[in-house]
């Protein structure tokens, strides 16, 4: 029996290729009048309602949804957050509205050390319970997907507890969580760089990877950070262990993370607000996938990154919330309006951006961010009749149900 339908939407939009890395994601196909059938939590038809529905019945379904008037996306794919943390930092947007930098706020001892002081004296349940709220909103906003780093610990202990943490609200979740250990996210306070540089590579690293909580290791590689050849040592140690390499690079600086990607073969290369034709064109030929945050640059003031330049040398960028103290929204269905208000992206490269190819990102190669058959029954359902209004219609939540391998788990 089937286990879900959902029939007579205006639209079914899906990427035609998908985070398989055949670089056949270039199309979003559009089904008017369309329908998906899930069986087993996996995409089992999906075609013109007529079509799907003769074979599928929504009367036999266990569930099925009328999608009149609405367009039906995949569940939105949310590469890079930084999820896991207690606190916030709401006096410090203040200030940087009055003019404070980023960088100053962390010289100063603030910024993520802040949130690594508060973090280290939460328990681990209070981690999980922030977490989960997280979460919710996020699914509220139809992601199904989203990968979130530790960071904010910089010790072994602390490290450990909040991947812990991730696992634990994972299980809890009807959201697809991806763990990234990021011990490197800043040089703790007191420490001198390449000590701190060596106690995660011999300490820490090997303990998440004893404990297998984590799938990839990412490095702030940016200046006053950490340098590229710290960063290609912590990653090529990841690596050693089992973890794929992901990098924050030219974010500040043009430091030149982009060609250490390339060179070791990361999944990913984030932020790029300083990636120039060269380092666009090395990720490119190395199939590393460029993931574009304009929240982050929203949030900063700063120039966005300049996505015409990726589309130009026909290199597809993924985006991403980079949810965290600093940029502080879970919303995919923001960074779509971004990326087409704020980058100038055309919304069907926005839409591809926020799922398949955000599903590279992430390395998940089963048709996730698509809608295809033998893909995971991930889908949002947004109440506008094409898939042009969610980023026209900006500032509001299009997004009304949400369905995670093949069940409803949102629903406004
Ligand atoms: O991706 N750039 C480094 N890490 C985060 C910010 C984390 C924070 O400020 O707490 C980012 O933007
Ligand atoms: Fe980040």
């Amino acid at each position: 029996m089937t286990d879900l339908v959902v029939h007579d939407a205006a639209q079914v939009v899906t990427p035609t290729g998908g985070g398989d890395g055949d670089g056949s994601d270039d199309e979003l196909e559009v089904i008017e009048n369309g329908a998906v059938a899930i069986e087993d939590g996996i995409v089992v038809a999906v075609g013109p309602t007529t079509d799907v529905t003769r074979a599928h019945p929504p009367e036999n379904a266990t569930e099925s949804v009328d999608a009149t008037g609405r367009t039906v996306l995949p569940g939105f794919v949310d590469p890079h957050t930084h999820a896991v943390f207690a606190g916030d930092r709401v006096d410090e947007f203040t200030a940087k509205l009055a003019g404070a930098s980023y960088q100053d706020i962390l010289e100063e001892g603030g910024g993520i050390l802040r949130t690594v002081r508060a973090t280290r004296e939460a328990e681990r349940a209070e981690l999980v319970a922030n977490l989960l709220e997280h979460l919710d909103t996020m699914l509220a906003h139809g992601t199904t997907t989203v990968e979130v780093k530790s960071g904010y610990g910089l010790d072994v202990e602390t490290e450990l507890k909040l991947l812990e943490a991730i696992d634990e609200a994972a299980d809890q979740h009807p959201i697809d969580v991806v763990p990234t250990f990021m011990g490197a996210h800043a040089v703790p306070e007191g420490a001198d760089t390449e000590e701190y540089v060596d106690r995660v590579i011999e300490e820490q690293l090997p303990a998440v990877a004893d404990a297998g909580l984590a799938e990839f290791c990412d490095v702030f590689c940016e200046a006053g950070v950490f340098s590229v050849s710290q960063s290609r040592r912590i990653l090529e140690a990841g690596q050693e262990l089992g973890l794929t390499p992901k990098i924050h690079a030219e974010e500040f600086e043009r430091l030149g993370g982009s060609q250490l990607a390339a060179d070791c073969g990361a999944a990913s290369a984030d932020h790029l607000l300083q990636a120039t034709d060269e380092d666009i064109e090395a990720l490119g030929e190395a199939g590393v996938t460029p993931v574009l945050l304009p929240g982050t640059a929203f949030s900063l003031g700063a120039p966005y990154a300049d996505a015409a330049a990726f589309e130009a040398a026909d290199v597809p960028v993924a985006l991403a919330t980079d949810f965290n103290p600093n940029c502080f929204s879970q919303s995919m269905e923001s960074v779509v309006e971004l990326a087409c208000n704020g980058m100038r992206m055309t919304p069907a490269a926005a839409i591809r951006g926020a799922t398949s190819i955000a599903a590279r990102a992430v390395d998940r190669t089963d048709g996730t961010g698509t809608i295809r058959e033998g893909a995971p029954g991930d889908l949002a359902i947004a109440t506008v009749t094409n898939y042009q209004h969610i980023p026209y219609n900006f500032g509001v939540s299009n997004v009304q149900t949400v369905i995670t391998d093949g069940t409803v788990v949102h629903r406004d």
